[in-house]
């Protein structure tokens, strides 16, 4: 039966108690982690979000009515406890942080009861994942989930008083509003008083915050739920927080300098780690040539070679074709692979063709500075020899090449690497390399939509030095957009604005906008943008990106306490869900899918 908490009160966490405590009486309150009987003593630990505690019931101390109380604890009850705090007599416990204590219990009540829990709760859980989220409430309480939410909480804390030293105002932008070209998909919420019309959830306040810079607020900052409608996968959901910021009379090198100095500190504060500043820099250009991504892990080596020109005329038909055709070869070289069995290799050349490559050549440097490879047999000695030099192939080592369109090449090789990386420990985990990626191409080709799209979206400035190129080359067309990149992971980015009228008019005519439809998306800023417009510039840090790789945690589900699944679906529960006719009826809609089903 469950007791009331009439007149008492808690007096500290489980883990606030400490030896300053001893011989003083304290009442705690939790959870009973696990009760062990032990002849005519009773011990149990007691958890709360801070830690465990034990608690000693000695039926002298507690009377017979509590022992027996005591007697009938199982896993997860709620209890309170009071009782005196005493030294540890025997077996102290070195990892506890409160393991040279104990609480002996004067009085006891049962607050609640519990079932048997459908796993325990734990830290590193082994329970698999769908039936954690099933029961995601108490998988919540396992400690190692309560630590990422509670240094999410701290993260968040942070970066609002550094903001707010910073002379940031925190605004809030709606969630209801309407489509904005932002390249993922829209999440839709019909209306009801404007039947056939539809509100859309914010992939983010990009636009609100440019027109807070129209309105004068100079500095503005937000921790903003954002909505993309985009496949997940291990670092994206479908609603995910960023800690999103825009400022006024600003270039890149001002936004630059403030987060460094925002990284800097939340870093330090949150995990004790020292980040030392700048934080380097690489363009873009340069992070495809050598990592072969626009996000690039520089834990480690292992960098991508273009070996184009040693190449050209070569025997070997697939990479002259692919030069041909405006492409290039590139290479990897793992350092000491040479060895590896051509099964595993062949599991390489499958994994590539997954990135969209043709094929992956190989030559591997044999001890005796022979070669086995996958085309050396169509190539002149020299041409080989060449070849190994510039991919500074040693004797053991394995030479990895695509030849194809320059992106696909980046692709390969680049996820390639990271493969390898992995699989041969190459990154160091406690490394936390941070990196500005700079001067991203301002357009990106779309085939599906047959014209080029914005790459980061149609408000980014062009670098001055390129505008010349907008007709004539728009593909070259550089951007004053940034993102910063930690170990691998696109922890945030952002862009100078256009601001000019004219400016801004051409580039919607490049993403091939008429100057109706582009009034009809976003007339809001555009009609703001004739009123006087401050130059400005923004970013976005995604926040559960941000603690996820603060944590270490391999998911971003770990980060999130009520996390979506990846077909976006909430496995506690169970969104999406069917609405009644009644629903449907009020706001116009009818659902043509049937019952249950999925595109
Ligand atoms: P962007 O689209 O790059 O920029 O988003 C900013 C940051 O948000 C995080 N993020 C995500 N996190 C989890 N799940 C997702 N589905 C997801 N999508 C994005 C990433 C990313 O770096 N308005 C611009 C910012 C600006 O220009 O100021 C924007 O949204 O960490
Ligand atoms: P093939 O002549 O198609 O049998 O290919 C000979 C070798 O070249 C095989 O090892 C293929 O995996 C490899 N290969 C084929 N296409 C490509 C490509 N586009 N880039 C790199 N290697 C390739």
């Amino acid at each position: 039966m469950a007791e009331s908490m009439k007149g008492l009160h808690r007096s500290h966490r489980c883990t606030e108690v400490s030896s300053g405590n001893i011989g003083e009486q304290v009442t705690v309150m939790g959870w009973v982690q696990k009760r062990r009987n032990l002849g005519s003593l009773i011990f149990i630990d007691l958890r709360d979000r801070s830690g465990l505690l034990q608690i000693v019931f000695d039926e002298p101390k507690v009377g017979s009515e509590g022992f027996a109380k005591a007697g009938t604890l199982r896993s997860e009850f709620v209890v309170a406890v009071t009782g005196t705090v005493e030294k540890r007599t025997a077996a102290v416990n070195e990892n506890l942080k409160t393991g040279d204590i104990e609480v002996i219990a004067s009085d006891i009540r049962i607050l609640s009861e519990s079932e048997t829990p459908p796993f325990p709760i734990e830290e590193n859980s082994q329970t698999k994942e769908d039936i954690r989220l099933r029961y995601r409430c108490l998988d919540l309480r396992r400690p190692d989930i309560q630590r990422n939410l509670m240094m999410k909480s701290k993260v968040s804390m942070l970066l609002r008083s550094f903001m707010e030293q910073e002379g940031f105002l925190e605004i809030e932008t709606p969630i209801l509003t309407k489509s904005t070209p932002e390249g993922a998909r829209d999440y839709l919420v019909p209306s009801r008083v404007h039947p056939g019309s539809f509100y859309a959830l914010p992939q983010s306040p990009q636009l609100f915050k440019q027109l807070l810079m129209c309105s004068g607020y100079d500095r503005y900052f937000q921790i903003a739920r954002c909505f993309r409608d985009e496949d997940l996968r291990a670092d994206r959901q479908p609603e995910f927080t960023q800690a999103d910021m825009e400022l006024s009379f600003v270039n890149v090198d001002d936004v630059i300098e403030l987060n460094e100095r925002l990284l800097q500190y939340v870093f330090k504060e949150a995990i004790g780690l020292d980040i030392s500043l700048p934080i380097p820099r690489m363009t873009w250009q340069e992070a495809m040539d050598r990592y072969g991504s626009d996000k690039p892990d520089t834990r480690f080596g292992m960098e991508l070679v273009d070996v184009s020109e040693v190449v050209a005329g070569c025997g070997f038909g697939v990479f002259t074709g692919a030069l041909e055709q405006g492409g290039s070869v590139r290479g990897i070289n793992a350092k000491g692979q040479g060895a590896m069995p051509r099964k595993k290799i062949d599991k390489l050349v499958e994994f590539a063709k997954g990135y969209g490559a043709k094929g992956l050549a190989y030559l591997a440097v044999n001890e005796d500075g022979t070669y086995k490879s996958s085309f050396a047999k169509f190539m002149e000695e020299d041409t080989l020899k060449a070849l190994v030099e510039k991919m500074e192939g040693q004797p053991g080592d394995l030479l990895l090449f695509a030849a194809d369109k320059n992106t696909v090449v980046w692709d390969v090789l680049g996820a390639l690497r990271l493969e390898l990386g992995r699989e041969l420990g190459m990154m160091d985990k406690n490394a936390y390399n941070f990196l500005w990626v700079t001067e991203f191409p301002l357009l990106e080709w779309s085939e599906e939509e047959n014209r080029f799209m914005a790459k980061h979206h149609p408000f980014t400035m062009p670098m001055e030095e390129d505008w010349d190129k907008i007709d004539s080359d728009p593909g070259a067309v550089r951007a004053e957009a940034y993102d910063i990149v930690l170990n691998g992971t696109e922890l945030g980015g952002g862009s100078v604005r256009i601001h000019q009228d004219d400016v801004q008019e051409k580039m919607l005519e490049v993403l091939g906008f008429t100057k109706e439809r582009a009034y009809e998306q976003f007339g809001f800023l555009l009609n703001a943008f004739k009123y006087g417009v401050p130059p400005h510039a923004g970013l976005a840090y995604g926040l559960d990106r941000i603690v996820m790789l603060m944590m270490q945690c391999d998911s971003i589900r770990d980060v999130i306490a009520f996390p979506k699944v990846k077909d976006a679906s909430c496995l506690l529960t169970d969104a999406p869900g069917l609405v009644d006719e009644k629903q449907l009826e009020e706001l116009a809609l009818s659902v043509t899918a049937k019952e249950g089903s999925q595109e």
